[in-house]
């Protein structure tokens, strides 16, 4: 007998190679699913590369195709695949219908859980369903992608950080393998802990839009408070890696990232600075600004090393931006 970590992995599983299948051998699958994901440009082996697929349009085909397959109800709901009713528990109905599925694996490739996204502009669904927690999936130790990219992130000795699913998968087609995404929440401790063991440089590429600004200062925070060097790249308003990649093709894509990414000082520096050139009051908040991220550094030589870099950035007297430092140090202590 199994116990409820080896069930769980093998109902995945199961339902992986489902989505996989109803994505290429069923009508609707390929009239609706793998229609999407070519006119987003998505090609056969990348579709086979991150086990994408399709859940089918119907409230029970899961639910049957896994009880027949000997799956019990017990554990397709503890795997977040079948819903109970509200008011009437008996009735059961699949979690994913009608969406396309993309399969998030675990670093030694195992599915464990799914996210899916809806096909219509139906701004009363939610774009994304996602699996819930379970004893194999938590949602906060998890980087989607990064059994396809650790390979990549050591040999690169970089990893790229991306919101979405999407932006992961286009960034393959565009060559570039070191690439996880955070999966539109923000960043926590073990997902900087689960990147560190492969490399110590991150290049942050959030949305270039107010919210995934906003993810990405919040990140790069995070990401300096565990230690990683950090750079990040801005991209269009409107735009995030994929539309931006499909936009202008692989090769300028690549080119965008060699030529834009910038230390995260600069990057700051530049995002306060635009409206604050001849603001006095605002001048002094990106110095702040700046000097917070500076303080995250836990090693004492690289946070001086970033003084001198963010004085020269900001035309400051180093004196200056080392005191605004130490205060910010002894607060706290
Ligand atoms: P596309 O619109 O298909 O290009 O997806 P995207 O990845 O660009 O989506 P977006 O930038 O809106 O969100 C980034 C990531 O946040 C997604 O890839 C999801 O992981 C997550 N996300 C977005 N919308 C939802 C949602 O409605 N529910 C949940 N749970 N997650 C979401
Ligand atoms: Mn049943
Ligand atoms: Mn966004
Ligand atoms: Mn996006
Ligand atoms: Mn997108």
């Amino acid at each position: 007998a199994y116990n409820e970590r080896e069930s769980l992995y093998i109902v995945q599983s199961f339902a992986k190679d489902l989505f996989v299948k109803n994505l290429k051998d069923t009508d609707e699958g390929r009239s609706i699913g793998l229609s999407y994901f070519k006119e987003r440009g998505f090609n056969q082996s990348i579709i086979d590369k991150f086990d994408l697929g399709y859940a089918m349009d119907s409230w029970d085909h899961l639910h049957n195709a896994a009880n027949k397959a000997g799956h019990s109800d017990d554990i397709l709901l503890k795997g977040g695949l079948i819903l109970q009713k509200e008011g009437d528990p008996s009735r059961k109905y699949d979690r994913f219908r009608g969406r396309v599925v993309f399969t998030i694996h675990n670093l030694a490739g195992k599915p464990i859980a799914f996210g899916a996204r809806i096909l219509t502009n139906d701004k009363k669904q939610p774009k994304y369903i996602n699996s819930p927690e379970t004893a194999v999936y938590h949602k906060s130790d998890v980087l989607y992608g990064i059994y396809q990219a650790k390979q990549a992130i050591r040999s690169q000795d970089n990893c790229y950080l991306v919101e979405g699913y999407t932006d992961v998968v286009s960034m393959h087609l565009s060559g570039i393998e070191n690439v996880v995404a955070s999966s539109g929440t923000s960043l926590t401790e073990n997902q900087i802990k689960l990147i560190k063991r492969f490399t110590d440089n991150v290049t942050v590429l959030y949305d270039g839009d107010a919210a995934g600004i906003k993810a990405s200062l919040r990140g790069i925070d995070m990401l300096l408070e565990g230690g990683l060097n950090v750079k990040a790249v801005v991209f269009p308003d409107g735009d995030d890696p994929d539309s931006y990649s499909r936009k202008v093709g692989s090769e300028a894509f690549r080119q965008h990232l060699q030529d834009h990414a910038r230390d995260f000082i600069a990057f700051k520096v530049d995002l306060y600075a635009e409206e604050s050139a001849n603001d006095p009051i605002k001048r002094a908040d990106t110095v702040r600004q700046v000097v917070q991220s500076v303080a995250k550094i836990p090693d004492p030589l690289t946070r001086s090393v970033y003084v001198k870099e963010s004085a020269r950035l900001l035309q400051m007297e180093e004196d200056i931006v080392l005191t605004e430092l130490n205060k910010i140090l002894l607060k706290a202590q």
